[in-house]
């Protein structure tokens, strides 16, 4: 029996992952490679549309890579690859571009958030076409006919959504048009993904393009800073450990990251803590996320010391991943008539 296919990416475009990327993403994604057949992308073509500096760019993909088997991707288990060693991408994105309006395009409200930061002179049409390149990586590892359902899942948050209809569209438009190649990716809700918000401003997300440092925690980040910055998280005037969204937002995010860390329901913490205060409750969960993050980090540094060991791993990966993305190909070229 064929397991279900799964496919996600992650963009290389900081020096380490953080918790909101850990508990709202990269754990689900290893949880995901023991009930699925999952291709995980270090989306380096995605990291260009916007300006950036190539030796950067070169050394956080290979530091992405290594936070992600050092969080648990096994890469026998899992296809964990590079985009751009997989030249697919680039090739079907162009032949996708071709099936979608210009005003189809412009409909995507990433890209007018994006842009509207950037100023038009600074708004390249990388970014304008981004969400076709992200149709192209999903619809590349269309499962092969064979036994059993043919499925392919896509792991989406709210801010992604658009994205997948998109390419759902696509993939109907090309089908129609070409004959069936595609299937059409439906969208997975991981269980047990948690949204995190910013230490410092508790109503916003935790994001790597966060206002201040402090409001941010980053799995590589050395034990001393991450306690602080746990000690110092915004909570409230109050002094009691509850769960709520609204009017203790700030607690409610310690919450969810305790819970999530420790898989401890949140109302049993609610209780652990009753009537002992912020302090002992921040000390705790700083323990917790310090001892989640020691290890992952260890394992990224031992990986990043042997860069010829991540090449064969990156290499292997790349086959993989190639072997499904050219027979994709083969086919896309023969329908499209080259
Ligand atoms: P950022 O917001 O820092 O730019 P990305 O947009 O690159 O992060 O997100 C990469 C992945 O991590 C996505 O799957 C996204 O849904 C998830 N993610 C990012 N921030 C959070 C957060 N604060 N809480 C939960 N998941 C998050
Ligand atoms: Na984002």
């Amino acid at each position: 029996k064929v397991a279900p296919r799964v496919l996600s990416g992650i963009q290389p475009t900081a020096d380490s992952f953080h918790l909101g990327n850990y508990l709202g993403a990269l754990r689900q994604w290893v949880a995901m490679q023991d009930t699925h057949d999952a291709f995980y992308c270090v989306v380096d073509l995605h990291a260009i549309t916007v300006e950036h500096d190539p030796a950067t760019l070169r050394r956080r993909t290979k530091v992405a890579v290594a936070q992600l088997l050092a969080m648990g991707l096994d890469p026998d288990r899992a296809t964990v690859f590079v985009q751009s060693h997989v030249p697919e991408h680039a090739e079907l994105a162009w032949v996708l571009g071709c099936l979608t309006g210009f005003g189809e395009a412009g409909r995507m409200t990433q890209f007018k958030d994006k842009s509207s930061k950037q100023g038009t002179s600074g708004t390249t049409v990388g970014l304008f076409t981004y969400p076709i390149l992200q149709a192209a990586d999903i619809l590349l590892y269309t499962p092969e006919p064979g036994e059993g359902e043919r499925v392919l899942r896509v792991p989406v948050g709210e801010d992604q959504r658009q994205h997948l209809e998109l390419t759902r569209t696509l993939a109907q438009r090309f089908n129609h048009r070409f004959g069936e190649t595609f299937v059409l990716p439906e969208a997975h809700i991981p269980s047990g993904a948690a949204k995190i918000t910013d230490l410092q401003e508790p109503d916003a997300k935790m994001s790597k393009s966060a206002s201040s440092p402090q409001g941010i925690i980053d799995v590589l980040e050395e034990p001393g800073p991450m306690r602080k910055k746990i000690m110092r998280a915004v909570t409230d005037t109050g002094t009691e450990v509850v769960y709520d969204e609204e009017k203790k937002a700030g607690v409610t995010n310690l919450l969810r990251i305790y819970s999530a860390l420790e898989g401890t329901p949140i109302p049993d913490l609610e209780r652990r803590y009753e009537g002992s205060g912020y302090g002992q409750f921040k000390k705790d969960l700083a323990q917790i996320v310090v001892d989640t993050f020691t290890p992952i980090r260890e394992r990224t540094l031992k990986l990043l010391d042997d860069e010829a060991h991540l090449d064969r791993l990156l290499a292997h990966g790349a086959e993989r991943a190639s072997r499904v993305a050219e027979r994709t190909m083969e086919t896309v070229r023969e329908r499209v008539g080259f």
